[in-house]
Parts: C-alpha cells; structure tokens; sequence
C-alpha cells in the first residue's frame, strides 16, 4: 500500500507541479501575447488614444549616439524601456523629455526645455517638484550602451496634457545634477528622438 501510494502521491504532485507551471508559463505567454496586441485592441475599446509611443534616438552634435526609447501605458504611470549606443565608456548622462517634438536642429535646440506641463522646478523624479520629463540619468557600460527602463509617474502616452505624443527624448553630454535650473546642467544634446504613437 505504501509502495502503491508513494508514487501515486508523488503523481499527482507531479501532476500538479506540472499543471501549475505550464499553467503559469501559458498565462505569461499570453499576456505578452496580450501586450503585443495592445495597441490595436486598446484603440478599439477605449476612448484614451494609444497605449505604446516610441522615439527613435538620432546623433546629434557630431555623436554617433543612438538608440530607441519606448513609453508603455501602465495603470501607475509610464514604463519608459530605453536601449542606447554609441556612448563614451562608463559615462552618466542627463536624459529627459522635451517639450517639442522637432529634433531638427543639430545641436537638438529645436526640441525646446524639459518637458513641464504642470509648471514645475526642475528636479530627480522621485523629488516632490521636478518636470513631468525629468527622468533619471542613464549610465553607459564598458561597450558604451545602456539598456534602462523606468517608471514615469507624471507621464502619459495618449491624449491630455501629459501625453509625450509628439514630444522628444533628449540624451545629454553630461550628467543631470537634479537641482540647476532649469536644466541640471546636463550639457549638450548628443541624441535627440520624437516621440509618436507605435
Ligand atoms: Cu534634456
Ligand atoms: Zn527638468
């Protein structure tokens, strides 16, 4: 009976241990499925306009810093992923949205100051009052790249004022310091990309 029992209960737990895993691989599967799928599936069923933006980072000021940033509607704000290139080793820069959406310039003066729809100092995100475009400094790795995502409480992708639809991603020379106004003293732009609905 003991003989019997041991590999029945060690069935089921396997089993069990089976089902809860393909359960749980399955419905990881099927919500990145889901957020594929998001775009075309939110701009059916909701009224807020679209729920993925992207930018494209080009060189600016004689760089060859590029790369691509992704801002994704979450219910606590705006997962912003950004993937860069072409920096210096092992360098810290200032990063922030920018108000205008034209990255003609070569110097990137075109996209205009931090993006500030609610009239703010600037200062560190996780400050009481910074710009709704301030985000965190990016570090690059020995190879020169950055891979980073953060969570942008003030942002959103869509429509109404916060949106950054239509804005710019700036990457700066140096770093953001959080507390010079109203730039941080983050130099120049080195990469500069607009933002659209993706
Ligand atoms: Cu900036
Ligand atoms: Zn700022």
């Amino acid at each position: 009976m003991k003989q019997l029992l041991t590999p029945l209960a060690a069935c089921i737990a396997a089993t069990v241990a089976l089902a809860g895993c393909a359960g749980s691989s399955k419905s990881s599967s099927a919500s990145s499925g889901a957020a594929a799928a998001a775009p075309a599936a939110a701009s059916a069923s909701t009224t807020s306009g679209p729920t993925r933006a992207s930018a494209t980072l080009q060189p600016k000021s004689g760089t060859n810093t590029a790369g691509t940033v992704t801002f994704q509607q979450q219910p606590g704000g705006v997962l912003m992923s950004a993937a860069i290139t072409g920096l210096p080793p092992n360098t810290v820069h200032g990063f922030h949205v920018h108000e205008k959406g034209d990255c003609s310039a070569p110097d990137a003066m075109s996209a205009g100051g931090h993006f500030n729809p609610t009239g703010k100092p600037h200062g560190q995100m996780t400050m009481p009052d910074h710009h709704a475009g301030d985000m965190n400094n990016v570090t690059a790795d020995a190879s020169g790249n950055v891979r980073v995502s953060m969570l942008l409480p003030d942002l959103t992708v869509g429509t109404g004022a916060n949106s950054v639809i239509g804005r710019a991603v700036v990457v700066h020379k140096d770093p953001d310091d959080y507390k010079t106004q109203p730039t941080g003293n983050a130099g120049g732009r080195i990469a500069c990309g607009v933002v659209a609905a993706s």
